[in-house]
C-alpha cells in the first residue's frame, strides 16, 4: 500500500474528493439550470437529490475503493472478480473522455481570464459574437487547452500527498475566498434582492418533469459519482478514517458551493436587468457583458477573479479525472507515475482534438449524420453522461449483488464504531439495494431516450 501512496489524513481527503466534486457543474451548470427551471424550486429539488440520492451511492463507491485499495478496475476485480474488473476499467475509459472535452471547456474559463484581464474582452459590444468567435478559433482554443491539461498533468505527476494533496489544500481555501468576495459585492449591487428572491423564494407551480430530471442528473455528476474516480481516492485513505463522515462533509462542501455560486450570479444578473434564463450562455456571454457594465477597471478585477475561480474549480476536477487513468496504469500495469502520466496527458489531448474541431469550420466533426447533425463535443458529452448513471447503477448492483452489504458495512465501521444498527447504515443499505439502483436505471434509460430520441 505504502508505495502507491496516501493521503495525509481525513482533511487531505476531503479537499481533494470537494475538489474532484467542485468544478464547472457547481459554478456554470448549476447557475444556469437554477436559472432555466424556476429558481429557487429548483435549488430545493437537487439539494434533496444530493442527500437522498447522491449521498448513499458516493459512500459506497469511497468504500468499494478502501476496500479494494488499488484502482478503479483493480477494486472491483478484487472484490469481485475478472467480469466485475471490466465495470472499473469502462469507469475509467470514461474518465478519460470526460476529461478530453472538460478540458476544453476549463481551457475556455482559462482563455476568458486571460482576455478579460490583459486583453479587451470587455471592450467588446457583441459578447455572443465574441464567444462564438474565441471558441471557434482554433489555434488558441488548442493553446488554452494544452497549457490547462499540462497544469493537471503536472500536479498528477507530483503523486498523491506532494500533488494532488497540496494543490486542493490551496485551490479549495482560495476558491471560497474568492468566492465569499464576490458574494460580498454582488449583494450591495441594485436590485440584487430580486436576484435573491428568485434564488431563495420557492414558486412550486415552477416544478415540471424537466425540473426533477435535470436536478437528478447535475447532483450525480456534481458529486463525481459512477466512473472510478472516488474509488481511486478511497484505495489512498486509511482504514482509520471514517468513510460516512467525510463522505457527509464532502457532499455538504459540493452543494455549499454550488448554493454560494447562485448567491453570487443571481443579484449580479438581476441588478444588471438580465434574464436568468439564458441556459449555457449564462457564464460565458452574459456576464462579460454584467462585467463589461462595471467599468474597465472593477469589470477586470471583478470578472478576471470570476473565471480564477472557475479555473480553480475546473483544475481540481480534472486532476481527479487524470489520476483515475493513472491509477491504474500504476497498480496494474506496473508503470512509474514520473513516464505514464505525461503519455496518457498525450492520448488524452489527442482524444479531445476532435471536439475543439467541433466549435471550428470542420462538418466531420460539427455534424454528425448518425448523430441528427449534432457535433462530436455533444456526442462525447452525452454518451459519458450516460456511462455516469449506468456505471453509478452497475455499481450499487456489484455491492448488492456481489460484494454483499455485510462486506460494505463492515467496510464503512472502521473508523466508525457506532455506524451497525444506526439509521444512517439503515437508509444506506436500503438506498444502495434498492432506490438508487432502480433510479440510476430509470434515469439512464430516460437520458438514452432524451439523447437520441429527443423526446
Ligand atoms: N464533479 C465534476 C464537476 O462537477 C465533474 C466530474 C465528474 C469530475 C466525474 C470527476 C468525475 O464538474
Amino acid at each position: 500500500m505504502s508505495n502507491r501512496g496516501n493521503f495525509s489524513g481525513q482533511i487531505g481527503f476531503i479537499l481533494a474528493a470537494t475538489g474532484s466534486a467542485v468544478g464547472l457543474s457547481n459554478i456554470w451548470r448549476f447557475p444556469y439550470l437554477t436559472g432555466q427551471n424556476g429558481g429557487a424550486v429548483f435549488l430545493i429539488i437537487y439539494v434533496l437529490c444530493i442527500f437522498l440520492f447522491c449521498f448513499p451511492v458516493l459512500v459506497g463507491e469511497i468504500a468499494i475503493g478502501r476496500a479494494g485499495g488499488k484502482d478503479a478496475y483493480g477494486s472491483y476485480k478484487k472484490l469481485g472478480n475478472k467480469k466485475w474488473g471490466w465495470l472499473g476499467l469502462g469507469g475509467i475509459i470514461s474518465g478519460i473522455f470526460i476529461l478530453s472535452y472538460y478540458n476544453l471547456v476549463a481551457g475556455w474559463a482559462f482563455g476568458y481570464f486571460f482576455e478579460i484581464v490583459f486583453f479587451s474582452a470587455l471592450s467588446e459590444t457583441d459578447h455572443a459574437g465574441f464567444f462564438s468567435s474565441f471558441i471557434s478559433n482554433m489555434s488558441s482554443s488548442f493553446i488554452y487547452a494544452f497549457v490547462f491539461l499540462f497544469l493537471t498533468a503536472a500536479c498528477v505527476v507530483q503523486g498523491i500527498q506532494k500533488g494532488i494533496e497540496k494543490l486542493n489544500k490551496i485551490l479549495m481555501p482560495s476558491l471560497l475566498i474568492v468566492l465569499l468576495g464576490l458574494i460580498a459585492y454582488a449583494l450591495t449591487l441594485p436590485r440584487a434582492m430580486e436576484g435573491i428572491t428568485f434564488y431563495l423564494v420557492p414558486d412550486f407551480s415552477a416544478i415540471t418533469k424537466q425540473t426533477l430530471f435535470d436536478a437528478l442528473r447535475l447532483s450525480f455528476f456534481t458529486l463525481s459519482i459512477g466512473v472510478g474516480g472516488l474509488i481511486t481516492y478511497g484505495s489512498y485513505l486509511d482504514k482509520g478514517q471514517n468513510i460516512v463522515r467525510s463522505s457527509a462533509i464532502v457532499t455538504m462542501s459540493d452543494t455549499t458551493v454550488a448554493f454560494l455560486a447562485g448567491l453570487m450570479i443571481f443579484p449580479l444578473v438581476f441588478s444588471a436587468g438580465k434574464s436568468p434564463t439564458e441556459g449555457p450562455a449564462l457564464v460565458f456571454i452574459v456576464l462579460p457583458e454584467i462585467f463589461k457594465g462595471m467599468g474597465p477597471l472593477l469589470g477586470r478585477i471583478v470578472g478576471g477573479a470570476f473565471f480564477l475561480l472557475l479555473c480553480f474549480a475546473t483544475l481540481s476536477s480534472c486532476v481527479s479525472l487524470l489520476e483515475l487513468a493513472i491509477a491504474y496504469f500504476i497498480d496494474e500495469k506496473k508503470l512509474p507515475r514520473k513516464k505514464i502520466v505525461w503519455i496518457v496527458a498525450a492520448v488524452i489531448f489527442i482524444i479531445g482534438i476532435p471536439s475543439t474541431l467541433s466549435f471550428g469550420d470542420y462538418p466531420i466533426f460539427n455534424k454528425l449524420s448518425f448523430y441528427k447533425d449534432r457535433d462530436f463535443f455533444t456526442l462525447v458529452a452525452d454518451v459519458t453522461d450516460i456511462s455516469l448513471t449506468v456505471g453509478g447503477c452497475l455499481m450499487c448492483l456489484f455491492i448488492r449483488n456481489r460484494w454483499k452489504m455485510v462486506n460494505l458495512n463492515q467496510e464503512l465501521t472502521f473508523g466508525n464504531p457506532g455506524f451497525p444498527g444506526s439509521f444512517v447504515q439503515r437508509y444506506i443499505n436500503f438506498a444502495i439495494g434498492y432506490l438508487c439502483p432502480t433510479l440510476l436505471a430509470v434515469l439512464s434509460a430516460l437520458i438514452i431516450i432524451d439523447k437520441i430520441f429527443g423526446i
